[in-house]
């Protein structure tokens, strides 16, 4: 599955759409990994304050789109990336598909 949260624009809800979607997708059953590519570690923060059971992991590296694949395995349908910056964003379809930015 591939979604993408995307804006020019700072402060347009991009991390809480990825937020938001990561939960309702997991609840609807999926294997949901949250993949935090943005320096700000907004996403970070908030899945510790309010004690997500979510997974997150933290990855603000050029190299997200080589690394992706092996983290993501076979252990989770969707990776919900935040943040990331375009140039990276080709990788990540290369990641198994199953990535949004
Ligand atoms: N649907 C909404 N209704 C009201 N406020 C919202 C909504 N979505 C986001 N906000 C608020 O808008 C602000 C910006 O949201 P958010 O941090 O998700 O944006 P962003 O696009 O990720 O920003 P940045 O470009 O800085 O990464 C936050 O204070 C957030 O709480
Ligand atoms: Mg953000």
């Amino acid at each position: 599955m591939i979604l993408t949260v995307a804006n020019l624009k700072g402060g347009t809800s991009k991390t809480t759409s990825a937020a938001f979607l990561a939960h309702a997708l997991a609840e609807r059953g999926r294997r949901v990994l949250v993949v935090d590519a943005d320096p700000q570690a907004s996403i970070t923060r908030w899945a510790e304050m309010a004690e997500w059971r979510l997974p997150v992991v933290g990855k603000a590296t050029g190299r997200l789109h080589v690394e992706l694949e092996e983290i993501v395995g076979d252990r989770f349908d969707t990776s919900m990336c935040c943040q990331v910056a375009s140039s990276w964003c080709s990788g990540l379809g290369r990641a198994g598909g199953r990535c949004s930015a």
